[in-house]
């Protein structure tokens, strides 16, 4: 069947989008079934934010993540690279390490049951007793790897056997935050939430501002929700940008720039705050003067942790005066989360409802639509549109 199509403008550019788009049905929200499908096949598929650089900064520094019931040690190796193991013992099973994050002092990983020890880069070093067991290689015997990607500071990682290549799939990344040096930058603030509701309404709620008028009556005034441009559309990375109508402005409580602006921003980029997610757990915000970026991590299909970052140069970061100016985009952007996470949690609850089907969205949530076809076709499914 072809679909009719209606052209409409965002900021003088023409848009096309079907005249129908319906929302997912309420299954994918609520369904512990479809949310196994989903751990399987794009939790454990695709490339996942884990963490800055920086929060594994020596050799033995490791952090573990979970993936649905998957576990992996992001560990940093004695030559300094970074390397992912799946968190299980290659003798019997155990779960080697259950500490979110710390240190092997020793420069190996040791089994707390039968004590196999394997090095950073997961080789087996030693296996009491069996090289008496005929025929037992060593070699063969190291801890299953998992794959890292490097961009900007951040760390990702892929739990599939063969990955699509990191490059091939953040390719709308790479060059486009340059002017940030996000690898120079630091955290210079973190605010933890856990929220309950499904992992795909806060991508889909962080894609749209047709709902900014009435949740966010301030972020309304700082980037009016007609000022969305989009201009990736496809693939693991989406996303756009909003003109701030300030100038030197950006998202603080007055609506004045909180920082200088980072690196080497400058032109175009010091009045825009740019919104990009990542498929399926990183949003990033480069702002004129700082970035944020949300991790998100799903615990249960109604259940995530969103770790919420402000990324500064460290030059703003060791300057106390700053710091107290830059509370305003904390304070800011923790108000704006907990709106944000206030409908979030009360859709998780309507979508409950056996009378809800499906929803249709306005054509100012086309991004939507292509965030659930992505989503769709990860797990193979076709639904009737
Ligand atoms: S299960 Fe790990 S050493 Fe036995
Ligand atoms: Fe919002």
């Amino acid at each position: 069947m072809k679909t009719n199509q209606t052209s409409f403008k965002k900021r003088g550019v023409d848009y096309k989008v079907p005249d129908i788009m319906l929302t997912l049905p309420r299954e994918y929200y609520q369904s512990e079934g479809i949310y196994r499908e989903e751990l399987e096949k794009i939790f454990c598929k695709r490339w996942l934010l884990a963490c800055r650089e920086e929060e594994i900064p020596k050799p033995g520094d490791f952090i573990t993540i979970p993936v649905g019931d998957e576990s992996i040690i992001l560990v940093r190796d004695k030559n300094g690279k970074m390397q992912a193991h799946f968190n299980v013992c290659r003798h019997r099973g155990t779960r080697l390490c259950e500490t979110e994050k710390g240190r092997f002092a020793s420069g190996s990983i040791q089994c707390p049951y039968h004590a196999w020890q394997y090095d950073l880069t997961g080789r087996l070093r030693a296996a009491p007793l069996m090289k008496e067991v005929p025929g037992f290689e060593k070699e063969e015997y190291g801890l299953f790897p998992a794959h890292v990607g490097l961009w900007g500071g951040f760390v990702f990682i892929n739990l599939a056997e063969k990955p699509a290549p990191f490059e091939e799939e953040m390719g709308a990344l790479l060059t486009r935050f340059e002017d940030w040096q996000l690898p120079e930058l630091r955290i210079a603030h973190k605010i933890e939430y856990t929220l309950n509701c499904n992992w795909k309404l806060i991508l889909q709620n962080y894609q749209e501002c047709y709902h900014c008028p009435g949740v966010h009556p301030l972020l309304s005034q700082l980037t009016p929700f007609r000022n969305a441009v989009h201009d990736c559309f496809e693939g693991a990375v989406i996303g756009g940008y909003m003109e701030l109508t300030e100038k030197r402005g950006s998202m603080t409580m007055d609506g004045q720039a909180a920082a200088p602006p980072v690196c080497n921003v400058s032109g175009d980029n010091l009045q825009r705050v740019h919104y990009y997610s990542v498929y399926p757990n990183l949003l990033l915000s480069p702002h004129p003067d700082f970035v944020l970026y949300h991790r998100i991590r799903s615990l249960a299909y109604d259940k995530i942790q969103n770790d919420c970052y402000f990324l500064l140069h460290p030059d703003v970061i060791n300057q106390p005066k700053m710091m107290q100016r830059f509370q305003s985009a904390i304070e800011f952007w923790d108000m704006t989360n907990r709106q944000d996470w206030q409908v979030c949690e009360q859709m998780q609850q309507g979508l409950k409802s056996h009378r809800f089907k499906r929803g249709r969205y306005s054509g100012q949530e086309d991004i939507l639509y292509a965030l659930d076809k992505e989503g769709l076709r990860a797990l193979g499914h076709k639904l009737p549109e």
